[in-house]
């Protein structure tokens, strides 16, 4: 059994299912030539996890069911002396032993939902295994654009007005909704409050277009939000590796779409070999823009990817008025398409020395979590056993 398994997790039941598995064998073709094994761990879309060296091949992908059959089913488990390891699940007759193999660390390749929203993240922490990216709270602050709202606001990170409501309110406060949404005033962007890659994202000229918008946004998510549209619209994002503490930024990119609101095709489906995911995508850098702006961007990312407590490599999104320069955060990307390593290979780190990065980084967290006291070794259980059941009264 090699030390050094490396479990690439990727899939999940997430709209960016197909971007996830892209990126994973980004990874996986990545980190080839390196000392870790490479141990895919794969969350099918009805969310079943699955391993096997089938897992490996991009060309495999094009047909799912087939692609599970051949597959194996696996678990973490906790062996006997506590290390967790991930093994299959469907070998347990006498004479098929199951395949386990220990985790050494977990590279996080999920894009969107669970996999992003610090759900995978929890499981990982529950197993006590390291992994790349932003912890449990930056990966679900940073996945709720309304919360991440707030949480700009109370640090002074500059963001566009916005309002935000819930169904009920929809359904029983429409009209006041209607009248803030003409005080913060048209053009609008309506946004389900937890979704990425552009799904539900709508920009809105009148009341008219607003309503039906908000009720498509609300088909994806029970929380919506309105803001103000930037125009002339120009958009810039900047990577930041690193932790809370210790973080530096990429050079900025200025992504194009074909229209002024970037769309899932524009990301994702633009620019033919599926392969290259994000990379592919059409994107000036490092950005067109002047040296201060460029700077003063790179400045509030690293600022932000704090006040986050984010961790690994984010990319962060800023919309900026083309006109006044006036710059606006958008959202962060916890784990960005493609790790946003073509920023930092303009950066001048390779793409297998960004994982490297991003590996050590989870261990170096994952040992300090570990050196600090979790436990402590007073069993209450025993002291309240002598008392009896009485002593419980207002125990907490
Ligand atoms: N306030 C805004 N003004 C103008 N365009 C916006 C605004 N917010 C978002 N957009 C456009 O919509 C796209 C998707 O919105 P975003 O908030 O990034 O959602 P997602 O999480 O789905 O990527 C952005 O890349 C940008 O092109
Ligand atoms: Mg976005």
């Amino acid at each position: 059994m090699s030390e050094k398994n490396l479990v690439v997790a990727f899939g999940g039941v997430s709209p960016e299912h197909e971007v996830s598995v892209l990126s994973a064998m980004q990874v996986l073709a990545a980190l080839e030539q390196s000392t870790y094994e490479l141990i895919p761990l794969y969350i099918s879309k009805s969310g079943k996890w699955f391993t096997g060296e089938t897992l490996k091949d991009l060309s495999n992908y094009k047909d799912l069911p087939s692609l599970e059959t051949s597959a194996s089913p696996c678990a973490f488990v906790k062996n006997e002396i506590g290390a967790t390891l991930l093994q299959e699940t469907d070998k347990t007759g006498l004479f098929s032993k199951p395949k386990a193999w220990q985790v050494y660390a977990v590279v996080c390749a999920f894009h969107g939902s669970e996999g992003e929203n610090g759900a995978f993240q929890g499981v990982c922490e529950m197993f006590n295994v390291p992994y790349t990216g932003s912890g449990i709270l930056g990966s679900s602050v940073g996945m709720d654009k309304v919360k991440a709202k707030q949480l700009c606001e109370a640090n002074n990170i500059p963001i566009t007005s916005s309002l935000d409501f819930y169904e009920s309110d929809w359904e029983t406060l429409q009209d006041t909704i209607l009248k803030e949404a003409e005080l913060l005033g048209y053009p609008l962007v309506v946004k389900p409050g937890n979704l990425g890659s552009s799904i539900g994202v709508k920009k809105v000229e009148d009341e008219k277009e607003l309503i039906e918008a908000v009720e498509t946004a609300f088909r994806y998510d029970a929380h919506v939000l309105v803001e103000e549209a930037i125009q002339p619209l120009m958009e810039i994002n900047c990577s930041v590796l690193g932790t809370a503490e210790n973080n530096r930024s990429s050079v900025c990119e200025r992504p194009l779409g074909d229209t002024e609101t970037l769309s899932f095709e524009d990301k994702y489906q633009s620019g033919g070999s599926g392969e290259k995911g994000m990379a592919s995508a059409d994107r000036i850098i490092p950005a067109d823009i002047s040296p201060e702006l460029a700077e003063s961007i790179r400045k509030l990312a690293m600022h932000i990817f704090k006040t986050f407590d984010a961790s690994g490599v984010a990319r962060l999104d800023f919309l900026v008025n083309a006109e006044t320069e006036q710059v606006y955060f958008n959202e962060i990307n916890t784990i960005p398409g493609s790790f946003s390593f073509y920023l930092w290979e303009k950066s001048e780190l390779s793409f297998k020395e960004l994982l490297e990065e991003l590996i050590e980084i989870g261990i170096k967290k994952h040992q300090t979590k570990n050196g600090r006291i979790r436990s402590y070794e007073t069993n209450l259980l025993s002291e309240k056993a002598i008392k009896g059941i009485k002593g419980l009264k207002g125990t907490k």
